[in-house]
């Protein structure tokens, strides 16, 4: 092995936290900072009730009501996107796992593979803040920036600031209700995954509620230890 290196294993970075925490917001700076590549399940599932999948079929109801979509479904669009060859340059798993199921098989998965999770990390926030956030969040239609009406405006309104397309979205269960019943699932089912990864050592706990670039600031800090 004179001189040789080691092949270099794909960190993987795990970002928790209830809806409006800011998972997407960071995953996306953290993606085009370091170069890892951002995987939503949240996306992804979006994506499959656009497409009209038998996946996306089953789960547009399911999200609609601020919800879980069932384990089986989101595990298998989850494997199926880590199988890609971009993901050889590292993941930010933002919204997955969701479930001790899921956490659980998330482990396999990687055992597979000869990775581990690097991180998980807890973005700590007030759940009485986050209905204002979320209540304001819009996307770029073309390369799915995300902006919020007063915490984060584009320059030019109605202009996305990253690729110039003028078509923003709102999200069909950015509504007061669904987004109750969401805090609700995320604190009965996703919370416990803080004293799952706080048992393997992975969990990294960061205080969540001040400017967006502050938040950055400390996972590059992380991102950089990881890749270090
Ligand atoms: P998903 O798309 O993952 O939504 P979520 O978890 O509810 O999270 P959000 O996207 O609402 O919030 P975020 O933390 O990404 O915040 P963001 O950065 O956008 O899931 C949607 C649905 O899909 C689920 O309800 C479920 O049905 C299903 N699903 C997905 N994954 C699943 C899984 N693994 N298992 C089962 N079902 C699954 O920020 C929000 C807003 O705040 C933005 O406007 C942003 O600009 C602003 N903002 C961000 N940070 C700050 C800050 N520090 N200060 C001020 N404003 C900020």
């Amino acid at each position: 092995m004179d001189g040789a290196q080691a092949p270099q294993i794909a960190p993987v970075l795990i970002l928790l936290g209830p809806p409006g925490a800011g998972k997407g917001t960071q995953a996306r700076m953290l993606q085009d900072t370091h170069g890892m590549v951002q995987l939503s399940t949240g996306d992804l599932l979006r994506a499959a009730v656009a497409a009209g999948t038998p996946a996306g079929q089953k789960a547009k109801a399911v999200m609609e009501a601020g919800d879980l979509v069932s384990d089986d479904i989101v595990i298998a669009i989850l494997r199926d996107r880590l199988s890609e060859p971009d993901t050889s340059a590292g993941v930010i798993l933002d919204g997955f796992p969701r479930t001790k199921v899921q956490a659980e098989a998330l482990d396999a998965l990687l055992e597979d593979t000869g990775q581990r999770i690097n991180a998980a990390v807890s973005l700590e926030v007030d759940d009485t803040a986050m209905v204002e956030r979320i209540s304001g969040r819009f996307t770029c239609g073309s390369c799915g920036e995300g902006y919020h009406d007063s915490f984060k405006p584009t320059a030019k309104p109605g202009v996305c600031d990253k690729c110039g397309a003028k078509e923003m979205k709102r999200r069909a269960d950015d509504n007061a209700e669904t987004v109750a019943q969401r805090l609700d699932a995320y604190h009965m089912q996703t919370a416990p995954l803080i004293a799952y990864y706080h048992e393997t050592g992975a969990l990294v706990r960061v205080p969540a509620m001040g400017p967006i670039n502050e938040i950055a600031a400390s996972l590059n800090t992380i991102a950089n230890v990881l890749k270090s």
